[in-house]
C-alpha cells in the first residue's frame, strides 16, 4: 500500500512522515491539530475546533502508528488525542503538492476550432437524461471554456431545464433570461439590429458573471453571425511573443463602467485586462470596446497603456483566433464569460427575425458541479 506510514520522527514544529513508497512528508504540528478529524461537524462539515483556543506552541508530546496504520498524537495541551487516516494525510500532504509541477485544465485554442466545431457540440437530450452527457457539457466549459448545446427544444425559458442541471442562474438587473433581441431605446448594445465587437459581458462588476448561455430561439434574419476567441489564448501568444505588452495588461488597472439610462445604480470596477491565479495560470479576462470607462492610469503610462490595449484588442479579432458559427434554433452558445469574448455581425431586422434568450452563471457553479459529479462516479 503506497500510502502507509513507515517512520515518523519530530523535527521541530513538525512530524515528519516517511511513507512506505519513500515519499517523505512534513506536516506541521498547529495544522495537524487544526485538521483533527474530529474537527468538523459531520453535516455542515465545518470546523467547530477553533485553533484560537490553543496555543501557538502547541506539539505531540507522544506520537505513534497504531496496529490499523494509523496516526496517533497526543498533544501538549488541551488533553486531546488525535487519530489521522494515513491515506488521507497522503491526499492532503502540502509538502507533495508543491512538488508536483502545475498542470492548467486550460486547453487552449485558435481558429483550427474552426474546423472541427463539431468537437465542441454536446447534445441536449443527452444532458437531460445522463450524468455523463452533463459531465461533457461541464468538462467542455471548463477545459476549453466553449460549448454548444445541439437540438434544445425552442420555446421561451425553455433553457432552463437544461441550465439547472448544472446548477442555478446568476441574477442581474437584465432579468433571466435576457431577452436579445432588436428593441426601440435599448439599454444595452446586444439590445439593436448592430454587429458586436469581441466582448464579454459585465465586465465593470466586481465579479462578472463566470459563464453565459446564449440560447438562440429564432434567427431567421440576413445577418447576425457569431465570433468566438480564446482570450487565454491571445494572453498566452503576448505572454511568449510580446512580453512587454503582457506585463502592462496584467499589471495596470483599467476602468469599465455602466450607467444606462434605465439605472438608478452608477456600477464601476477597475480590474487589469489579463488576471492570473495563485499559479500565474490565466484567471481572467476583461476586454470590452463599449463599457471601457474614461481611464485614470497615471499620465506616463497612458500612451504604453493604450497601445497595449489596442494589441491586445487587434488580436482579440484576428481570423488567427478567432472562430465564426451561425447559431441556429435549438442551439445553446455556452461558454466562460471571463475568458472568451464573444460577438456578432450585425443583421437586417426587416429581412426575418431574431431572438435570443441569454442566462448567466457563477463559475463556481460550473467548476463545483463538475467536480461534485467526477467525485461520485
Ligand atoms: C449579448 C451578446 C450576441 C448575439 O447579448 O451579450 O453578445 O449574438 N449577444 O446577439
Ligand atoms: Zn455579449
Amino acid at each position: 500500500m503506497t500510502t502507509a506510514i513507515y517512520k515518523i520522527s519530530k523535527n521541530g514544529s513538525s512530524l515528519n512522515i516517511e511513507w512506505k513508497d519513500g515519499e517523505k512528508s512534513s506536516f506541521n504540528f498547529l495544522w495537524l491539530r487544526d485538521n483533527c478529524p474530529t474537527a468538523h461537524d459531520k453535516d455542515s462539515r465545518h470546523r467547530m475546533f477553533n485553533i484560537l483556543n490553543v496555543s501557538e506552541n502547541i506539539e505531540a508530546k507522544e506520537f505513534k502508528i497504531d496496529k490499523d496504520g494509523k496516526l496517533i498524537i497526543k498533544w501538549s495541551e488541551g488533553e486531546h488525542t488525535s487519530f489521522y487516516d494515513p491515506s488521507w494525510l497522503r491526499n492532503n500532504c502540502y509538502t507533495l503538492k508543491n512538488k508536483k509541477k502545475y498542470s492548467s485544465p486550460y486547453e487552449l485554442w485558435d481558429n483550427s476550432l474552426q474546423n472541427n466545431l463539431k468537437s465542441i457540440t454536446i447534445e441536449h437530450k443527452e444532458i437531460i437524461n445522463s450524468d455523463d452527457g452533463l459531465i461533457k457539457w461541464l468538462e467542455l466549459l471548463h477545459h476549453k471554456g466553449i460549448a454548444i448545446v445541439k437540438n434544445s427544444p425552442v420555446d421561451k425559458k425553455s433553457a432552463l431545464p437544461v441550465l439547472n442541471r448544472i446548477s442555478h442562474t446568476r441574477e442581474t438587473f437584465f432579468k433571466t433570461p435576457f431577452e436579445v433581441i432588436n428593441i426601440p431605446q435599448p439599454n444595452n448594445s446586444a439590445y439593436t439590429a448592430h454587429a458586436l465587437r469581441n466582448h464579454m459581458d459585465l465586465p465593470w462588476f466586481e465579479n462578472p458573471p463566470g459563464y453565459q448561455f446564449l440560447h438562440c430561439l429564432i434567427n431567421s434574419a440576413k445577418g447576425g453571425d457569431s465570433s468566438a476567441v480564446d482570450g487565454f489564448a491571445v494572453a498566452d501568444y503576448l505572454k511568449k511573443n510580446e512580453k512587454e505588452i503582457f506585463e502592462t495588461l496584467i499589471n495596470v488597472h483599467l476602468k469599465f463602467r455602466d450607467k444606462d439610462y434605465t439605472q438608478v445604480v452608477h456600477r464601476s470596477f477597475h480590474a487589469p485586462a489579463i488576471s492570473l491565479t495563485k499559479d500565474g495560470d490565466y484567471n481572467d479576462i476583461r476586454f470590452s470596446v463599449a463599457t471601457m470607462d474614461a481611464l485614470d492610469c497615471k499620465p506616463e503610462i497612458m500612451d504604453k497603456v493604450y497601445k497595449a490595449h489596442h494589441r491586445f484588442g487587434n488580436l482579440l479579432h484576428d481570423d488567427k483566433f478567432q472562430i465564426k458559427f451561425r447559431l441556429e434554433p435549438g442551439d445553446i452558445f455556452s461558454f466562460n464569460n471571463r475568458r472568451l469574448l464573444h460577438g456578432r455581425t450585425s443583421f437586417d431586422p426587416n429581412s426575418g427575425e431574431r431572438h435570443l434568450q441569454g442566462y448567466y452563471m457563477d463559475r463556481d457553479e460550473i467548476i463545483g458541479r463538475l467536480n461534485f459529479l467526477k467525485k461520485n462516479k
